[in-house]
Formats: structure tokens, sequence, C-alpha cells
């Protein structure tokens, strides 16, 4: 089976374990995490630290799986204003010695009006992150508006959203992590929040994820971005286009091609990104760590680093559902 059809299989399958009357109170109670301890975060209170990256349930269709898995919360999408398809297949593969997936899906999703029709009915006791980011077809120019579209139909429906500018999988995207393109988009999230709060709607935490591929002079033009914006966070670390360090041969490598890569070979860089920002913060902006946590050591480092929660996808292709547990508890 296909890395992807293997994903789709096994999600629809927990989907029916879950909502089946005894077999899902057994898994349920399998998995429950009864020593996690709630924890304040960009002023929501998550259940634990724990959480699912964006990517992994693109279309809010798992929600209760995750949550019966241990989660404290999840990342849903990136959701795009329209429906895509994302790029061809195959887009997603394992290197199983390194344990690293590539993808390049490409922003795959059914769009924010189905997604938002979906949140209607998600789960209570878990948070709901939506990331956010554009649509192929959209130019960088336009892309504030894709942004501002995704914010304005999610917010009745989610807990905090995601800018995400740094997937490398949507051509020119991560070009939009440039002061200038970055500012507008931010400004304008902004200011449509303020709005909200006007109308007397909830304030919801404005995160941005980050490539781990950022040089200095780029991370600390995000740091005084950050600052300028009063964004409420960010979320360190995206794929990396790097291809340093693998134990998978050359060959086996350079025929997959083009993708973000995740797992234990962006582990070090993700972390040093972390690492570098919270210092820069000096614990005063709160970060989710994410890239390459594959144990509870892994999650360990990302804490001691400076983040506050942290958030798991090839780990928990890896390594199954013990590894939420191991860090949750
Ligand atoms: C197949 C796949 C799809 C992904 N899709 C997205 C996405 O749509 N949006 C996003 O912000 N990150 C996406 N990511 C990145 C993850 O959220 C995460 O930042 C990255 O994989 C590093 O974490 P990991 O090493 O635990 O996998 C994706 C990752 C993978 C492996």
């Amino acid at each position: 089976m296909s890395a992807e059809k293997a994903h789709h299989v096994t999600l629809t399958l927990l989907n029916i374990v879950v909502k089946t009357p005894i077999i899902g109170h057994l898994f349920k109670a399998m998995w429950r995490n009864t020593n996690a301890q709630g924890v304040d975060f960009a002023g929501l209170h998550f259940p634990n630290r724990v959480g699912l990256a964006a990517g992994f349930d693109k279309n809010a269709k798992y929600l209760e799986v995750m949550k019966a898995l241990g989660f404290g919360h999840v990342e849903i999408g990136t959701v795009t204003p329209k429906a895509q398809p994302g790029n061809d297949k195959p887009r997603l593969f394992r290197l199983v010695k390194d344990e690293a997936i590539i993808n390049r899906m490409g922003f795959n999703n059914d769009g924010v009006d189905i997604i938002a029709e979906r949140l209607k009915n998600r789960p209570a006791n878990l948070i709901v992150g939506g990331n956010i980011g554009k649509n192929k077809v959209t130019s960088n120019e336009d892309a504030v508006n894709d942004y501002k579209i995704c914010f304005d139909k999610l917010y009745p429906y989610v807990d905090y959203f995601t800018v995400n500018v740094s997937s490398p999988n949507t051509p020119g995207l991560r070009a939009l992590q440039d002061r200038g393109p970055l500012t507008e988009i931010l400004n304008a999230l902004m200011s449509m929040r303020a709005d909200f709060v006007k109308q007397g709607k909830k304030q919801l935490p404005i995160l941005l994820k980050i490539a781990p591929d950022l040089n200095q002079e780029q991370l600390d033009d995000i740091v005084a971005l950050t600052l300028e914006t009063k964004i409420d966070g960010l979320v360190a670390t995206n794929t990396t286009i790097s291809r340093e360090g693998l134990s998978t041969d050359k060959a086996t490598v350079e025929a997959i091609g083009a993708g973000g890569l995740s797992g234990k070979p962006v582990k070090e860089k993700s972390t040093e990104v972390l690492s570098y920002l919270c210092q820069k913060f000096e614990g005063k902006v709160p970060v989710i760590g994410v890239g390459g946590i594959h144990s509870k050591a892994d999650a360990d480092e990302k804490f001691k680093a400076g983040a506050g929660l942290v958030q798991v996808y090839s780990g928990f292709i890896y390594e199954g559902p013990a590894l939420v547990k191991a860090i949750a508890s």
C-alpha cells in the first residue's frame, strides 16, 4: 500500500472504531492520559502539552480519533479558500532508514467552506487550531485575501490560528516570509481580529509557522515582526528543503525529488531555530516546538529550548500513539 493510502485507510478504520459502542469505549480507555496536566499557552488552556501537527488531519475529519489517542490539541489544515487537489501522486514518501518523510502534498484540502461546516460538530475538551494558507492559483500579491477569507470563515469554529507561510510545496509561498508581505498579512489578520473583539467575539490567538531553513538575519526579522505586529506566538518549525545527513542512499533520495523533509533528520535544525527564537523573546512570546520528536526525550529537548507546547507528525507515524501518551503524561 502507498504511504498516502495507508494514512487514509488507517484513519478511516480508526474513525469507525471510536464510534463503535463498546469497542470505542475500550479504545478510549486504553489511550487516556490520566496523569496529564493541563497547561496555559497563549491565553488558552490546553489539556496537555502535545498536539498533532498540521497536515495530518487537513480536513478536520479525525478530531474524535485524535482526542481519543491522547492529543491535547490538533492543528487542522493547511486550509485554503477553495478546495484543491494538491500535487500529482505519488507525493508522500517514507525514508524508513532515517525515520523520515518527504512530502510534496501541496495543500490538498476540501476548502474552507466544507471544513468550517465539519467543525460545527467538533469534539469538546480538545483545542483545535486552524492552520491557514493560500490557494496555488492565487498570486503572492493577492495572498493576503486568501488568508483573510480563511480567517473570517474559520473564526467561529477554531480556538487559535496558525499562519502558514513556510510550506515548501506551494510555489513561491515561502517568499511570504519576507518582511514586507508578512507584515501585510499579519496586520490584516490582527485588524480583523480587533473588529471581531469589538463585536463581542473571543480574542483568538494568532501564531506564525516558520521554516527551519531561515538564516539568522531572516530569523531576526521574524523576531522583530512578531513584536511589531503583536501576534501571539510562533510555531517552529515546518519541514526542511535540505537533504543533509540522510542514511538513505543518494539515488533513492534524488529519485523521490522535491518536497519537505520531516522526522528525525529535521530535529536538530528545528530545535536550533526554536532555541534561537526563545532566547530572543526571553520567554515573553510563546512558541510551539515541532520537528523530529520521536520520543519523550526529544520532546523534553524542545521544552528545554523554550517550547511551551510540542507537536508531532512523523514521530507519530513511526512510533504510534504510545509516543503521545509518553509525552502527555
Ligand atoms: C505529509 C505531511 C504533510 C504536511 N502538511 C502540512 C500542512 O499542510 N501545513 C503545515 O503547516 N505543515 C504541514 N506539515 C509539516 C508538519 O506539520 C511539521 O511541521 C513537520 O512535519 C515537522 O514535524 P515532524 O518532524 O514531527 O514531522 C506536513 C508534514 C507532513 C509529513
